[in-house]
């Protein structure tokens, strides 16, 4: 009997449903191809499903996904809901519930034509970002007092553990170590300002001992983000909290062209993890069939390389790269002039002719 892969879909809200529906065309034909099957059970979660029900993820839903192989997201966020509230209960809720402690985003360019940058190419934006992804300003420590009147008092806790910190950096020395590219690990944080920070400064000297093959290099998420800007060749392996993972990889999500691009797993290794792309649900453009699939179905491809399907997530990644590199494909913003399903057909077509 072949191969089956239970897998839990939140399409969620505004481009969601569009963006996952091309990811699960492809995932469908990659696991023909590759003789396993992917055995889908969706969940209406989202703003649509709490504006209509007053739920947003129940523990028994959790139960359920704890017992599948992977979770696919495709984005949440409805401008008819407070804000956070959705994203908050369903893929921070998600993230903490599965202790799903690494986000890890790619960063890597497909062509020159996409890149903002002048004079950069393919060889200089390939870098990844480890961000940790159950701490921090997300960890829910806050509130806010006598709300609204003149005497309120807002605050958010960022928090560290020591266990945190420690094994996120270990991810990310081992990543560093496995891509074997310029076997550097770069620490982004604000310990300068930040006194909390220095628990990362701390321990990422620490592990880095077990690791004197690679690199390690530190920058302040300021200066961290001037050096993507200006030399984006020399960076390869980041690691780096929550909240700056979070603003750095939509600035990395630019080099590589847009957010209709960029991908990311929320792994915690050997245990079911969650593929989603970077972006929002994109409201306005809701069904209107015309935003670029490509993260979502990168993000599936990362979902297949983490279930051990590393035949098929790499034939999803050279349909991608012949798809983008192809001369009528100038962009991957909304008004790319290729709808969303031409995409999807664009990829399956490149999967065919393998
Ligand atoms: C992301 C998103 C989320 C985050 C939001 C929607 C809570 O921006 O995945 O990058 O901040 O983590
Ligand atoms: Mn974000």
């Amino acid at each position: 009997m072949s191969k089956s892969y239970k897998i839990a879909v939140f399409a969620g809200d505004g481009i969601g449903p569009d963006v996952t529906k091309e990811a699960f065309r492809v995932l469908d034909v990659v696991s023909d191809l590759g003789g396993f099957q992917i055995d889908r059970t969706d969940f209406p979660h989202g703003s649509e499903h709490y504006l209509e029900t007053g739920e947003l993820l129940p523990e028994e839903v959790l139960d359920r996904v704890r017992s599948m192989d992977a979770v696919y997201l495709g984005a949440i966020g409805d401008p008819r809901v407070e804000v956070g509230l959705v994203e908050r209960a369903i893929i921070a809720g998600i993230r903490f519930n599965l202790d799903l402690y690494i986000n890890l985003r790619p960063i890597r360019l497909h062509s020159e034509k996409f890149c903002p940058l002048k004079d950069k190419g393919p060889d200089d934006i390939d870098f990844i970002v480890v961000r940790e992804n159950t701490e921090d300003a997300y960890a829910g420590i806050g509130g806010i007092f006598k709300e609204g009147t003149l005497d309120e008092v807002a605050m958010q806790q960022m928090i560290y553990t020591r266990k945190g910190v420690e094994r996120v950096i270990r991810y990310a020395f081992e990543l560093s170590r496995k891509r074997n590219r310029q076997k550097k690990l770069m620490l982004v944080d604000k310990a300068n300002a930040i006194r909390a920070h220095d628990i990362w400064t701390r321990t990422f000297a620490l592990v880095g001992e077990e690791y004197p093959d690679i690199q390690q290099e530190h920058a302040y998420v300021d200066a961290a983000c001037m050096w993507m800007i200006k030399n984006p060749e020399s960076f390869d392996t980041v690691v780096t909290t929550n909240l700056f993972g979070d603003i750095i990889t939509d600035l990395g999500a630019v080099l590589q062209g847009g957010m209709g691009v960029a991908a990311s797993g929320n792994i915690h290794p050997g245990r079911v993890s969650m593929f989603e792309s970077i972006h929002g649900s994109a409201p306005k453009y809701k069904g209107k069939n015309v935003c670029c699939p490509i993260a979502a179905i990168t993000a599936a491809q990362m979902m297949l390389d983490h279930l051990g399907e590393e035949n098929a997530a790499c034939s999803i990644e050279s349909a991608i790269e012949g798809v983008m590199r192809s001369d009528d494909v100038t962009s991957v913003s909304a008004s790319s002039g290729v709808s969303t399903d031409e995409w999807g057909d664009r990829v399956i077509e490149q999967i065919r002719s393998l």
